[in-house]
């Protein structure tokens, strides 16, 4: 008797100590860090760009108008004012810091705008409107003889 009382107990405690361990495992799970892949399957990512990515644009073909956007290896390049100097144009990474998703600019806002939960982004990536609580990182532009480039 006193065997089955303390393999009894014995049970109970093993069943603690595994749910004690599945709901630390579940709660870190549900809990896990803002990813900056939104996991979409269409071949295309969000995830920022790898270090040491180059990316180049021919000046004389594309980002012609202020306001116009390309999305290049995980950065979106715009063209903010006239010219074909570094300063009429900002680069920032394309994933949203708050889960991944692609931001899009707006033109007439001078802003980033992010489609999934709305927030905000200066058009030098600083956090104007959350729920993204960290600025987007902005790369540096070089142009050479009508050719940008950013390198990551
Ligand atoms: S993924 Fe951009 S605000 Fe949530």
């Amino acid at each position: 008797m006193e065997r089955e009382e303390f393999l009894s107990k014995l049970g109970i405690g093993a069943l603690a100590v595994c749910m004690g361990s599945c709901l630390a495992a579940c709660s870190k799970s549900g809990n896990a860090a803002p990813s900056n892949n939104n996991g979409n399957s269409n071949g295309s990512s969000n995830k920022p760009p790898a270090s040491g990515t180059t990316i180049t644009t021919d000046l004389s073909s594309s980002l012609t108008s202020v306001g116009d956007s390309k999305v290049s290896d995980g950065v979106i390049i715009v063209r903010i004012a006239t010219g074909n100097t570094a300063s009429a144009f900002t680069a920032v990474q394309v994933a949203c810091t708050h889960e991944g998703t692609a931001i899009g600019y707006n033109s007439s806002q001078n802003l980033f705008i992010c489609p999934l939960h709305g927030s905000i982004f200066s058009k030098s990536g600083a956090v104007v409107q959350g729920p993204a609580n960290t600025a987007l990182k902005q790369y540096t532009v070089t142009i050479t003889n009508n050719m940008l480039t950013v390198v990551t």
